[in-house]
């Protein structure tokens, strides 16, 4: 590729003016000709059902008159709908997609392929691991060694990723009740001092702190101990899939004669929304999420998971897994994942315990193409902070996300900072032999001779959703095509964002809103920058989070007819997930935490600017977003104090 990803930009989106509209038609147009050639030449002797003559008839008239006059009835709808193209939009994190993923989508669309098998999508499921293996490298995982495959977003894939762990974390267990029943001696290897075992000696406890690898090492000691279809039998019986967690814990404690405490999930405090339904539904139950607090920065505190893994090893509660993310949903906060490693690493050497690190990079995952070289190396902190002129990233931010590479599972959603149009999630197992431990066989998806052992292909066997579309894998890899995951496309796109993200955190710094006073959280990991506007009369909590939900209420598109001149959004920061945390932005409000832990579900209100927009740090003559936002946000703030009160619900 010869030109500079600066130039290459301006042709990547359809753009805030659709000043990018020929290029799109002239695509879209190739796809649909070429399609219509495909079809008029698949056995061309079957002749027409639909002919000249029946396109005449007043039946097919009024259908299609019906047709344009709804489909004009709902793009009027649509104009209503949000402006995610604009420089205008930071709310959500959604902006333009691709041009090649929007392309890729219709042109694949129209062939509409069912990547639950490879019966029912030939090309699209082959696209589908092609990404899957793209983004794996990105992550730093051995291509060779894990797997991946795309979700309908970051819950499924989370929910995939839970799922696995889970039984991952009950595979010994299983597989000392097989190889008892098939009187197959199997020994392992124990996290830290406690050294090769033989498998049957193990407690309860042991059995569930070995680690992930080990776990695997043994189910494939057993496939190789006897008859396959012995095996396959024998597992079966043992698993928690099976039995049901009900039954498992009534099973393991008459077994083992140990009733041990639930195991649980750890998650950073800011960890998404999802994992709580997550757990609910896995039937692991949101009594066994333990959130792990976050520092000042929102970024999960390593001191504070080794003292709750210490804690929980007093009891004797097995961890199933510790959730940390890479681009929080509310501030793009990069855990640093490499300190997680480190203390798993000193779980396994002092405590003889384990766990598996997941990594929810749903949002952030696309910015490790960061530090990827084109040639396939990675690059510095400083070659990336010499291109990007900023202070971003740190030494710590590139360390976090070459850790990646060290996490049990990733996920990275295409359709949050790939670009591309919903749906597309996806799920990246560091160790490709942990799906086998969810799969199961559809009978009418069986290749000849069975799926045991089957490849890739019939990915029905592996994941939680059935049919699912093609056009999403085709979407994901034309956009890598264009848009390669380094420094060249996604790390250039990304870039953008965070100096944009950046610019607009400083002139919020620098602007005079006096007599108000925005208070910001620090600069973002990537590109969502958070803050809480204050006034003087403010004088309790409750007041500052009316007012700054009521500029939410003039800066959103909440009600039919809204139109404001700049769209944010918000959230509220709640105890005692976000304890620690808040503290200096409370003091920064003249609040206590004592007031702030007291406030209930009132939490705090925080206002949101997401960043996904790369032109935003355009020069001019491009239209000036930051300015035109500040003093927007300034003329809210006046309407929002000056209108207080007026409203039953006001302060
Ligand atoms: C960090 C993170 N994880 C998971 C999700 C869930 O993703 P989805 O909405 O695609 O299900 C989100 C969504 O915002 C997120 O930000």
């Amino acid at each position: 590729m010869s030109t500079t990803p600066r130039d290459a930009l301006r042709s990547w989106f359809l753009g805030p003016r659709a000043e990018n509209a020929e290029l799109l038609e002239r695509l879209v147009t190739e796809a649909l000709r070429d399609h219509v050639f495909w079809r008029r030449n698949y056995h061309p002797e079957d002749g027409f059902n639909i002919r000249e003559l029946d396109k005449r008839t007043e039946g097919y008239e009024e259908a299609v008159a019906t047709l344009t006059q709804e489909l004009m009835g709902l793009l009027a709808e649509l104009k209503s709908d949000v402006p995610f193209f604009s420089g205008r939009y930071k709310g959500h994190m959604a902006y333009q997609q691709t041009i090649a993923s929007q392309v890729g989508y219709f042109a694949a669309m129209l062939y509409n392929p069912n990547n639950v098998s490879i019966e029912a999508a030939p090309v699209t499921t082959r696209l589908e691991l092609e990404v899957a293996r793209q983004l794996s490298r990105m992550v730093g995982y051995d291509p060779a060694a894990s797997w991946g495959h795309l979700t309908s977003g970051g819950t499924v894939a989370n929910f995939e990723a839970l799922w696995m762990a889970r039984n991952v974390l009950y595979l010994p267990v299983a597989v000392v009740g097989a190889a008892e029943e098939l009187g197959v001696t199997l020994e392992v290897d124990r996290p830290g001092p406690g050294g090769r075992a033989r498998l049957a000696d193990l407690g309860l406890y042991d059995l569930l702190n070995v680690t992930s690898g080990a776990g695997l090492d043994l189910w494939q000691a057993v496939w190789q101990a006897a008859p396959a279809r012995d095996v396959s039998e024998a597992l079966s019986r043992h698993t928690l899939g099976t039995a049901g967690y009900q039954d498992y814990g009534r099973r393991l404690s008459a077994q083992f004669g140990d009733p041990l405490d639930d195991s649980v999930v750890l998650v950073a405090a800011t960890a998404h929304y999802s994992w709580e339904k997550i757990v609910r539904a896995l039937g692991i139950g949101s009594n066994q999420l333990v959130f792990v607090p976050v520092d000042p920065y929102y970024r999960l505190d390593p001191d504070a998971l080794w003292e709750q893994l210490v804690a929980l090893h007093r009891r004797r509660a097995p961890v199933l897994a510790c959730v940390s993310v890479c681009g929080t949903t509310e501030e793009s906060a990069v855990d640093r994942l490499d300190l997680v490693l480190a203390v798993r690493a000193r779980a396994e050497r002092e405590l003889g315990i384990t766990f598996q690190v997941h990594s929810d990079a749903c949002y952030g995952g696309y910015a490790a193409s960061v530090t990827w070289r084109k040639d396939g190396t990675r690059r510095t902190a400083a070659e990336i902070r010499a291109t990007t002129g900023e202070t971003w990233p740190s030494d710590d931010w590139v360390q976090s996300i070459l850790a990646l590479g060290g996490a049990d599972s990733v996920t990275i959603d295409p359709h949050k900072m790939g670009y591309i149009p919903y749906p597309a999630g996806a799920i990246l197992l560091k160790d490709r032999r942990a799906r086998e431990l969810v799969a199961t066989d559809p009978p009418y998806l069986a290749p000849a001779g069975g799926t045991a052992g089957a490849g890739d292909e019939y990915l029905g066997r592996f994941i939680f959703e059935g049919s699912k579309p093609g056009a999403a894998a085709a979407a994901v890899w034309l956009s890598h095509k264009v848009l390669p995951l380094d420094e060249r496309g996604y790390g250039y796109l990304i870039e953008r964002t965070v100096i944009g993200a950046r610019r607009l955190f400083r002139a919020m710094e620098g602007a005079d809103f006096s007599p108000f006073r925005v208070v910001l959280l620090p600069e973002p990991d990537i590109n969502i920058v958070c803050y809480v506007v204050h006034h003087p009369s403010l004088t309790s909590l409750e007041e500052i989070n009316r007012f700054n939900e009521r500029i939410y209420q003039a800066m959103s598109l909440g009600r039919p007819g809204d139109a404001p001149e700049y769209i944010i959004t918000r959230t509220r920061f709640e105890a005692p997930m976000y304890d620690g945390a808040v503290d200096p932005l409370l003091e920064a409000l003249g609040m206590t935490p004592a007031v702030w832990r007291t406030a209930g579900t009132g939490g705090l209100v925080v206002l949101r600017s997401t960043v996904m927009d790369p032109f935003l740090c355009d020069p001019p003559p491009a239209p000036d977003h930051i300015a035109g936002f500040i003093s927007a946000l300034r003329r809210v703030c006046d309407t929002a104090l000056a209108t207080r009160g007026r409203r039953r619900d006001d302060p």
